[in-house]
């Protein structure tokens, strides 16, 4: 196991330059080129024909940000969770694997804020996750400086999301976009983190003790519980933004709709549960069964 993590750290994936290219990097707002309607929420649901068409580009708009906006607030997690682990860490090959994650979310940050501030004319003003949210981002970095492997199997999953995500942009556009770009270059980092969680999960526990292994059952679950309110907020603050008018019932309604969609109607989450399933069955590791329901 020790190995795939030594090959994590040593894998040399151009990160470094391809992320200073994308600092100078001018290419079209996403904004200017025709809109892909399977990306907008709601698209092959009945509720979609319903929309108006203001209505689909407030949706598209705001799907679009919210997915920046939860990338950066949980890389700031994974990046404060994984610094626990690199300074308690006595194994040089987890803390080289660990300080190399960690530098790359970094840069992932960096990207995506660079992509938020010029092309998201709403935000900060008008934010789906990050801002004035601050018990839940506290509530994230409590647990993950508490019992830092909470955040390993979950992390794995809002990555292999990322991964489908960006291959979904790039096939969904005809021509390349700064959203695209950046999604893409995280996506070729991403494809690496996935594995690496679930090695770093079965490395870490298979020399835990009762209690230790207690507590990070626990962890993860807490950890998919606040990312399950972070879902619902991000889609109580879509549907308030592009549909504001509703009926109280209806807004309930139609934020579990969005939810619904998202997890079942579009094609990236899909995939992710496949990518997911597919590193269960790879490998044996502690509690696995408990956590088999991740991939449902
Ligand atoms: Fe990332
Ligand atoms: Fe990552």
């Amino acid at each position: 196991m020790e190995s795939s993590l030594f090959h994590f750290s040593t894998n040399d994936n151009h990160t470094e330059q391809r992320w200073k290219d994308y600092k100078h990097l001018s290419l079209p707002s996403y904004l200017s080129q025709p809109r892909p309607d399977g990306l907008v929420p709601f698209y092959g649901f009945p509720i979609f024909s319903e929309l108006t068409e203001e209505q689909k580009q407030k949706l598209y708009v705001a799907f679009t940000q919210f997915n920046a906006e939860v990338v950066i607030m949980l890389e700031l997690v994974l990046y404060e969770g994984l610094k626990e682990f690199q300074s308690s860490n006595n194994d040089q090959v987890v803390v080289n694997a660990v300080k190399k994650i960690r530098w790359e979310e970094k840069l992932h940050t960096k990207g995506f804020l660079r992509f938020l501030k010029k092309e998201t004319p709403l935000f900060p003003k008008t934010s789906f996750m990050l801002r004035n949210n601050t018990w839940l981002k506290n509530s994230f970095l409590t647990l993950v400086k508490t019992i830092p492997l909470s955040v390993a199997l979950p992390a794995a999953k809002v990555e292999a999301f990322s991964v489908y995500y960006g291959k979904c942009l790039r096939s969904s556009y005809k021509e390349n976009n700064l959203w695209v770009e950046v999604n893409y270059l995280h996506l070729i980092d991403e494809s690496h983190h996935v594995s690496f969680e679930f090695d770093l999960f079965k490395h870490i526990t298979s020399a835990a003790n009762g209690f230790q292994k207690l507590k990070i059952i626990i962890g993860n679950f807490l950890f998919i519980l606040l990312l399950q309110i972070t879902f619902l907020i991000g889609c109580h603050r879509m549907i308030k933004y592009a549909l504001p008018h509703l009926p109280r019932k209806k807004h309930i309604k139609t934020v579990l709709q969005l939810g619904k969609w998202i997890l079942y109607g579009f094609e990236p989450y899909t995939q992710t549960r496949e990518l997911i399933r597919n590193q269960f069955a790879k490998r044996d590791f502690f509690a696995r069964s408990l956590f088999q329901f991740m991939h449902k």
